[in-house]
């Protein structure tokens, strides 16, 4: 029905009308702007582009960042009066809530609990598409292995496995079970591909990779999210192996259309087609966008090339009209599949602020999002859950009382007037318990000033606990927010150790968009919590956590380091030669442990692991099982081979409060014809317990738990041998094991 009406249009139209739909362009001013809105401006050549005009001629396709009701309808209207009426389509960046803020993604991820991010997806898509925006620019599914990437926040972190169930989540959060629903959005899987991988860290860098890493470890999100119906893509800005994402034809024809049958459209980053003379590999603008467009990116962001150049490459003969059209009817497939013909306007009356009813939902996922890193140890006592007989609260920090830093990258259509702060938060229940709170700013996120470092260790001094609120400010992750330190910026630290030095227990909540190095806090600290960059809700979320309404649950999606040097650092490392096997490393190398694979100034290991999180109990592991122990290779080398093995194991609540634990199943597979990582993650569970009950949680195992890529690109299985571990972490030591047999 859909390709019947698709063709039916495209037999109508013109060369301008077919190049229009390939364009994308924003418009100046802010959602309510009314008179300077209609033009953008051409990044290469600084000339302005009537944006309004092109609506009306009908040589628009889509629009950028363009919300809000009122505008979207008047460009809407515009394009629906053009001589064929082909509507437009409002791209946004909403990657964690419209007007109600969730958490960024990476805090998303470490909830470990897709149902909740699809619910969260939903929610945002039914508030955006009140002010006209029908696609999210999200998920964001670039594996960051590298905490100094700033992107590093938009994304699910380290591990493909958790990756590909964000990704999956998010897609069918937006897009729903049906795409023409007037609340469901399209998804845009960016960036396609392995941006993530950028070297160094360093925003935009090219990334070099193997075959066996790019699959194995970059493509299994965006995979899973084309699998789960994702409609769209969006090209990536950097280099792979020497060929940019947006001019890349392995990557987006053979690998995405051909191996995964993708049946929607590629929008290129922004101005992406316009930097392919930047990575020089097209001398103009001619060949910059005959790459492209040739290579698979229907849609130009920006650079103003498609527009310009497609006419002339036709008459040259170096483009064909072939081409063209088959990029108008993939983006046309779209816009008729979101129902977009049908209900081109808003879908309801447009949402102006959080909304009271969504408020329980982000709530609860910032609760859940929230890693307890440490609580007690290294000479300190737990502080957290608060003691009921604290009475008097010190919260300290240049985050305490930052509404427009609760939020992230990319706040959406946020309001910071919506948002509780912590100071709002605390007071409120410290109130409640009849206690009060004290709150100093102390110093600023990014400067030096010690202005109010008296005033905080006055607080501190008069407190029973003090809550200090420290972390980077929303703009130092996100695009463009590498780092090449990770440390707290600016003088926090200092500050955090004068207040440790007052003898109070200090608990340190960790506000980023990013692993970030802690390691003197893990020594002097009683107890530090990652918060990310919560939402709407962070003070009402922050206290129900601290205050024990809600136990800590969320387990870290990335390893923080212990030092900048040891990044890229991720747990699923391949082997060495060397290992370090039980050397300590943290003593300076000796004869014996010297010459192995290890750092003489710092341990290899991660501060806290992947898949660490503590709760206000604790979690014991027992004995694992594995369904059979020997599979034939016939049987488990074959893709759609789905049950091949269960793994089980008991976890028990072994503390004296109730809570939820992540149980999560690692796999290391020895023997293979290429080394395979000391341990991958291929299963995870969330799963609630009261004080001493056991629970036993089954996983199972198929070809895609199982396989591998081998050295010719294909996905196998071998007869090899398997080992696999249950537990709370990547550092799991509850084990099983089973062998293929050849
Ligand atoms: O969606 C973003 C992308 O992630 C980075 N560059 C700009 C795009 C549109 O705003």
């Amino acid at each position: 029905e859909i390709e019947r009406k698709v063709d039916a249009l495209l037999a109508r139209m013109t060369l301008s009308e077919k190049i229009g739909q390939l364009v994308q362009y924003g418009a100046s001013g802010g959602a309510d702007a009314v008179d300077t809105d209609a033009v953008a401006v051409n990044p290469e050549t600084r000339t302005h582009v009537d944006v309004m005009d092109l609506a009306r001629k009908g040589e628009l396709g889509s629009m950028l960042n363009v919300t809000g009701a009122a505008k979207t309808r008047r460009f809407q209207e515009a394009a629906l009066r053009s001589r064929l009426g082909i509507p437009l389509l409002f791209g946004a960046d909403i990657i964690h809530g419209y007007r109600t803020i969730y958490p960024v993604p990476l805090g998303l991820a470490a909830t470990w609990d897709p149902p909740l991010v699809e619910a969260l997806s939903h929610m945002s898509a039914a508030e955006a598409t009140t002010a006209g925006v029908k696609w999210f620019y999200s998920p964001m599914v670039d594996i960051s292995r590298d905490a100094r990437w700033g992107r590093s926040t938009e994304g699910a972190g380290e591990d493909a496995y958790l990756g590909s169930a964000m990704a999956r989540a998010y897609v069918h959060g937006y897009q729903g079970t049906n795409l023409a629903d007037p609340q469901s959005v399209a998804a845009s899987v960016k960036h396609f591909a392995a941006y993530g991988a950028a070297e160094a860290g360093r925003e935009y860098n090219t990334t070099d990779m193997s075959d066996i890493r790019l699959r194995q470890v970059y493509l299994p999100p965006y995979r899973a999210a084309v699998e789960a119906g994702a409609v769209t893509m969006m090209s990536a800005f950097n280099a792979l192996n020497g060929v940019p994402a947006t001019a890349n034809a392995y990557l987006m024809t053979d690998i995405l259309r051909k191996e995964w049958g993708f049946n929607g459209f590629v929008v290129s980053d922004f101005t992406a087609v316009m930097e392919l003379t930047q990575h020089g590999v097209a001398l103009g603008a001619a060949t910059a966008t005959r790459k492209a467009l040739q290579a698979g990116v229907e849609v130009d962001m920006m650079s103003h090339y498609y527009d310009t150049q497609i006419p002339t490459l036709l008459k040259e003969g170096a483009l064909s009209m072939a081409t063209v059209d088959e990029a108008v009817r993939r983006v046309l497939r779209v816009k008729f599949a979101l129902g977009l013909f049908d209900h081109p306007y808003p879908s309801g009356d447009e949402v102006t602020k959080a909304v009271e009813a969504n408020r329980p939902l982000v709530r609860r996922a910032a609760a859940e999002s929230f890693v307890l890193l440490k609580n007690g140890g290294n000479g300190t006592l737990p502080a957290l859950p608060l003691d009921a007989h604290v009475r008097t609260l010190a919260l300290i920090g240049p985050l305490a009382d930052a509404a427009g830093e609760m939020q992230g990258a990319w706040g959406g259509a946020q309001q910071f007037t919506d948002v509780v702060t912590l100071r709002h938060g605390l007071e409120k229940r410290m109130r409640e318990r009849g206690g009060r709170l004290l709150y100093a700013e102390g110093t600023e996120v990014e400067t030096d000033s010690t202005a109010g470092f008296a005033e905080a260790l006055k607080a501190a001094s008069e407190a029973d606990v003090v809550v200090m609120a420290m972390g980077e400010s929303s703009r130092m992750s996100g695009e463009a927010g590498s780092r090449a330190y990770l440390d707290l910026p600016g003088n926090q630290q200092q500050l955090l150790a004068q207040v440790v030095a007052t003898g109070k227990p200090v608990v340190l909540l960790v506000f980023s968009g990013r692993p970030l190095v802690l390691d003197w806090a893990d020594q002097h600290v009683a107890s530090i919590m990652e918060t990310w960059f919560p939402g709407t809700e962070a003070g009402n979320a922050v206290a129900d956590v601290l205050f024990g309404d809600v136990a800590p649950s969320g387990k870290l999606p990335m390893s923080f380091p212990r030092a900048v040097g040891q990044e890229p650092l991720y747990y699923n490392q391949f082997p060495t030669g060397r290992p370090p096997g039980d050397a300590d490393l943290s003593k300076p190398p000796s004869r014996h442990t010297a010459f192995i694979s290890r750092y003489i100034d710092v341990p290899n290991d991660a501060l806290y692991a992947f898949g660490h999180g503590l709760s206000y109990t604790t979690f014991g592991y027992s004995d694992v099982r594995v369904s059979r122990s020997r599979i034939p290779l016939a049987e488990a080398n074959r893709a759609d081979a789905k049950d091949l093995v269960s793994v089980s194991a008991t976890v028990t609540n072994t503390g004296q409060r109730p809570g939820t634990e992540v149980v999560q199943l690692y796999l290391r597979n020895l023997g293979a014809s290429v080394e395979q990582p000391v341990r991958s993650l291929q299963g995870f569970e969330r799963v609630s317990l009261r004080p001493g009950e056991s629970r036993r949680v089954t996983f199972t195992l198929g070809f895609p738990e199982i396989a591998f890529w081998n050295a010719r690109s294909q996905e196998v299985v071998e007869p090899t041998h398997y080992t696999v571990w249950v537990g709370g972490s990547s550092r799991a030591t509850a084990q099983a094991s089973f062998d293929i047999a050849p």
